[in-house]
């Protein structure tokens, strides 16, 4: 970010983000910087095998536990039911597909689906929630192209990982056509807090302790530095739900966790 720029992106910054303006001229922003479209998912693969051990902890440790709070409500706003198909979409080590297997029961199917091996191995190993993990059938493969066929799911959920699909528009069209219709859609992801004294000692921490932290506990200050700055450069709650109204969903409706820190949007598919 150029000196004496605020460190939350403007509009322009943020549409960098969109499927058209990456397309332009073959750029992609991760992060702060600029890199070449095609290298993006690469990029991306590579942050998370050097995080993907330590994912879950650092998680809790750096969201102080409320990682969990909101994985929750952004489960209960899907409204599953018994039997239901969920698909996870960049779904890493499984927090939210384990929220939807309870939802769904036995008789219920949930896929998660990511591009990184390391991070389903990581989740699949895991000696928590074993039952509901054996359930989850996991598939490697990348978001923007999905490989189930049309209209296969009852609710198609993503948590965390929007931000880093090199075409995120992409990625969305791909969860509404696997997404039934009368389906549901929910993206869970990180915003901007609202009040600005709040923001204010959001950004300290996550500016600076953030990549400490990860430095120290995870080995790596890269990935904790990439991290804040891919935030403060995706689009605004309003702008991502002006995108999902674009690529086809229905009654696109959004709310703030935790003063904006991240937003759960819903959207149907009619
Ligand atoms: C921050 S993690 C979120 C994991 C999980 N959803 C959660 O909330 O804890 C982001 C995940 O998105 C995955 N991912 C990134 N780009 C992807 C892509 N293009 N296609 C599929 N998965 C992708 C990463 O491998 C990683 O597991």
């Amino acid at each position: 970010m150029p000196p004496g720029q605020d460190i939350w992106g403007d509009k322009r910054s943020r549409e960098a983000h969109y499927d058209q303006f990456i397309d332009l001229d073959n750029t992609a922003n991760y992060g702060y910087s600029k890199i070449d479209a095609d290298e993006k998912t690469e990029q991306v693969v590579r942050h998370f095998n050097s995080v993907a051990r330590q994912y879950d902890f650092m998680n809790t440790l750096l969201s102080f536990g409320i990682h969990y709070l909101w994985k929750r409500t952004a489960v209960k706003l899907l409204g599953l039911i018994a039997g239901d198909r969920v698909l996870d979409v960049c779904g890493g080590t499984g927090d939210l597909s384990i929220l939807a297997v309870r939802a769904v029961g036995p008789a219920g199917q949930v896929a998660l689906f990511d591009i990184n091996r390391a991070m389903m191995d990581a989740g699949r190993a895991k000696n928590t929630n074993t039952g509901a993990r054996r359930q989850i059938q996991f598939v490697q493969g990348n978001a923007e192209q999905i490989s189930f066929p049309d209209e296969t799911f009852d609710a198609v959920m993503v948590g965390f990982g929007i931000r880093n699909v090199t075409h995120m528009e992409q990625g969305f069209r791909e969860m509404h056509r696997v997404l039934k219709k009368g389906g549901k859609m929910m993206c869970l992801e990180f915003s901007k807090p609202t009040n600005p004294l709040f923001r204010w000692f959001y950004d300290l921490y996550s500016m600076h302790a953030m990549p400490l932290l990860g430095q120290v506990l995870a080995g790596t200050r890269q990935a904790y530095t990439h991290l804040p700055e891919s935030i403060r450069m995706f689009p605004l709650a309003d702008e991502l739900a002006a995108v999902l109204g674009r690529i086809g969903f229905e009654d696109v409706t959004y709310r703030r966790l935790t003063n904006g820190i991240a937003v759960i949007h819903i959207g149907h598919r009619s």
